[in-house]
């Protein structure tokens, strides 16, 4: 089985997919991007990471210069000849190719590289997490905002990197403020006296999908949510913890700076009514919309 990408609308095999050198993305990590999921070809929530992908790119100045039916189909198209079954699709846009390698606007002037990767699906749901709060904070709203979904992901890379090197398999960063953001590809929800908790989009985060969905499906449900400021303390006080994201679906945090957590059994019967969700939501919603978007592209 052979992994495709595919740039600028040619279908290649990944290990011979080439970007210039001069490439902003490569250069100074001008991109965006979204990690997609795609079951039997239907992407799920597709309106999401588009307008996702949209908004990171406002964020960094740049106006997408090719339209959503076009990507659809390109992604149809790369999928159905990479032919994985549910696969992992990742869409990085960058700034393009530099008139030289300056930091400087005003040598973007070319296209935008419109690169989409292609890998069989793995699904790291309900693998249990050992989290660690990390002493590097997570980058500050008035920088490199955490909303933006862009290729510079270093300060997630070394936060990995140092809750690795204790022995965890993620990390919690604070915020310059010292409440809790998120971890390093995921977000966080903690039970805390019966209620599911997760810090807000204000506390510097990225808006996660799987985090907006949880957060309706817990209030469709009747069960307490909020979005509020969680400290150090409120994690350590927590009765359960768990991370989320496109790839992670619900996965329990066994252990938070190396002490088990005492129990995982709420997270786990929302993780059932999650997964039942999505396959709902995916007949109900994503296939018709997908087809509705092909159909358009044609
Ligand atoms: N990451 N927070 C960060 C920093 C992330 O990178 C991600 C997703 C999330 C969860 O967002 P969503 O539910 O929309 O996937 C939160 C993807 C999966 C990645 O970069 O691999």
């Amino acid at each position: 089985m052979v992994n495709l990408c595919n740039i600028d609308g040619v279908i290649t095999q990944e290990p011979a997919g080439r970007v210039p050198v001069s490439d902003r993305g490569f250069l100074f990590g001008d991109s965006v991007y979204e990690v997609i999921r795609v079951h039997d070809g239907t992407p799920l929530f597709w309106d999401e990471h588009w307008s996702r992908l949209s908004r990171s790119a406002a964020g960094l100045m740049m106006a997408l210069d090719v339209d959503e039916h076009v990507i659809a189909r390109r992604i149809h198209e790369t999928v159905t000849a990479a032919d994985h079954g549910d696969s992992y699709v990742r869409v990085v846009v960058t700034r393009g190719v530099g008139d030289a390698p300056n930091i400087d606007l005003a040598y973007a002037n070319s296209p935008q590289t419109w690169v989409i990767l292609v890998r069989p699906l793995e699904l790291a749901a309900g693998k249990p997490v050992h989290l660690r709060i990390v002493e590097r904070v997570r980058n500050d709203r008035r920088a490199l905002d955490p909303a933006v979904k862009s290729g510079n992901y270093l300060n997630n890379v070394l936060a990995l990197a140092e809750a690795r090197s204790q022995g965890a398999t993620d990390c919690v960063m604070l915020n310059t403020d010292g409440a809790v953001t998120e971890a390093s590809t995921a977000n966080l929800f903690a039970l805390r006296q019966g209620a599911w908790c997760t810090p807000p989009l204000g506390a510097g985060i990225l808006a996660g999908i799987t985090r907006r969905a949880i957060l309706d499906l817990l209030a469709e449900d009747g069960q307490r949510v909020c979005e509020h400021p969680l400290t150090r303390e409120d994690l350590m006080a927590a009765d359960e913890l768990f991370l989320c994201s496109t790839l992670r679906d619900i996965s329990p945090v066994s252990h938070l700076d190396g002490r088990p957590m005492n129990s995982s059994s709420r997270t786990a019967s929302l993780s059932h009514l999650f997964t039942e969700h999505l396959r709902r939501q995916r007949t109900e919603r994503d296939m018709p919309r997908w087809r509705e978007l092909l159909d358009g592209s044609r």
